[in-house]
């Protein structure tokens, strides 16, 4: 049994993971903390906080003296830090926060880590899992190799660098203090409970509303996407089984084009309003509603500075080390993101309340056609 933190626990990818954990290690006692910025959600946890399965606490990883206070209270013996600012475009808008969180925080918990397990013996038994990003190794052309954990750093937005940054203080913290921390770094996550600022929901969500759906440049871009669950899974092996120090890459092995992504969403909702007409007086503003396609909203728009081309996952040492593979077959997994989105309208409503209208004015509305 593990007492165990999990940190950015009510974001997308953490909301996921406490999920996961509970159903594969009911034993392990859960303590979730998060800040709750514009991209937390509570709403998925709630019956897990209401009946004591995990321990929520609303609080900043910055945050010194809270972080020393529930390591001495609660004697974590494992860490899977997710709490980051994750958002590329709002990086490039305002790159302070990421700095904040992604490198001051992560120096704070790393500390507060190392302070408590040195002082409770319990170093060699504990370990650290430091969730990070492929976009600290830059950009990939059409043609090169994909990322591995030894590609060399070269982030190119504030948040991939604000990400290599906590990487390479995780690293001093093993080789200088022997704290026993791991790091992952893997590729574009999707699935449920993702904030509608990333590409996927986005594109579902203004699909549903008849607006526009806004391609970066040339939409040619290429990412390689990951099933939440997946990723999850990968998370639990790296965390039990994968060696101290050590780096594992997690990959979906799914590599696709944006242009081709948004017209599979439009596609798969074209064939959801032809299954289900009810959906048509649910979003009378689809095109979908009245029998048209919703590749029909595709815009191309100013592209976002400095771009990565492509990101692509080598994951042969987690397969080969931890027997771990990636399985949820991209149009099956996209399928069900889409079905999730349209059967969690409420949900999504409430995420987009609020602050949200005033992002996507601040990063579309200067955005032109292309
Ligand atoms: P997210 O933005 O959905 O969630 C981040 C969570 O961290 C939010 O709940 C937020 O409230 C919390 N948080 C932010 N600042 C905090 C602070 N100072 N103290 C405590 N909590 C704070 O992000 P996500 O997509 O779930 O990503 C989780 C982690 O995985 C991040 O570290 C991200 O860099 C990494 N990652 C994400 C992806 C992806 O495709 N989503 C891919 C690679 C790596
Ligand atoms: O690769 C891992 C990273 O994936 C994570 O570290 C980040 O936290 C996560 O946000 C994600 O970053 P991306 O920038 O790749 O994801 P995003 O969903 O913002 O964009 C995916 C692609 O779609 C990218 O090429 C930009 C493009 N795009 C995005 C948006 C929001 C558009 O063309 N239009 C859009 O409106």
């Amino acid at each position: 049994m593990q007492s165990v933190l999990i940190t950015g626990g009510a974001g997308f990818i953490g909301q996921n993971l406490v999920h996961a954990w509970c159903a594969a290690r009911p034993a392990d006692r859960l303590v979730v903390v998060d800040a709750m910025t514009y991209a937390a959600n509570l709403r998925s946890l709630e019956s897990k906080i209401a009946d004591r399965s995990i321990l929520f606490v609303k609080g900043d990883i910055q945050d010194a003296a809270l972080m020393r206070r529930l390591f001495e209270e609660h004697k974590f013996t494992r860490v899977a830090h997710l709490a980051a600012e994750s958002h590329v475009d709002r990086s490039i808008a305002d790159p302070e926060a990421f700095l904040q969180t992604n490198v001051l925080g992560t120096f704070t918990l790393l500390r507060a880590a190392l302070d408590a397990w040195r002082a409770a013996g319990t170093l060699a038994h504990s370990r650290f899992l430091h969730v990070s990003t492929d976009e600290v190794y830059g950009s990939l052309q059409s043609t090169d190799p994909a990322f591995s954990e030894s590609s060399p750093y070269r982030p190119n937005s504030p948040y991939a660098a604000s990400k290599a940054a906590s990487d390479h203080l995780v690293r001093a913290y093993v080789e200088t203090y022997r704290l026993p921390a791991l790091i992952t770094n893997c590729s574009n996550n999707y699935g449920c409970y993702q904030h509608p600022e990333k590409l996927i929901p986005l594109m579902i969500i203004h699909a549903l509303a008849g607006k526009a759906l806004p391609i970066y440049g040339d939409g040619s871009n290429v990412r390689d996407w990951l099933h939440v669950s997946d990723h999850c899974m990968a998370l639990m092996a790296v965390i039990e089984r994968g060696r101290v120090g050590e780096t594992y890459n997690v990959g979906g092995g799914n590599e696709r084009n944006n242009r081709d992504v948004v017209g599979l969403i439009c596609d798969a909702l074209d064939r959801a309003f032809a299954i289900d007409t009810g959906l048509a007086s649910r979003f009378p503003s689809c095109p979908a509603a009245s029998g048209n396609s919703c590749r029909s909203l595709i815009s191309f728009v100013t592209d976002r500075p400095g771009h990565d081309r492509r990101y692509a996952i080598d994951a042969t040492k987690l397969a080969d080390e931890l027997g771990t593979r990636c399985s949820v077959n991209f149009d099956d997994g996209l399928g069900q993101t889409v079905q999730w989105y349209l059967d969690h309208e409420d949900w999504w409503r409430e995420v987009t309340s609020g602050a949200y209208k005033t992002w996507i004015d601040k990063n579309y509305g200067f955005r032109i056609a292309v």
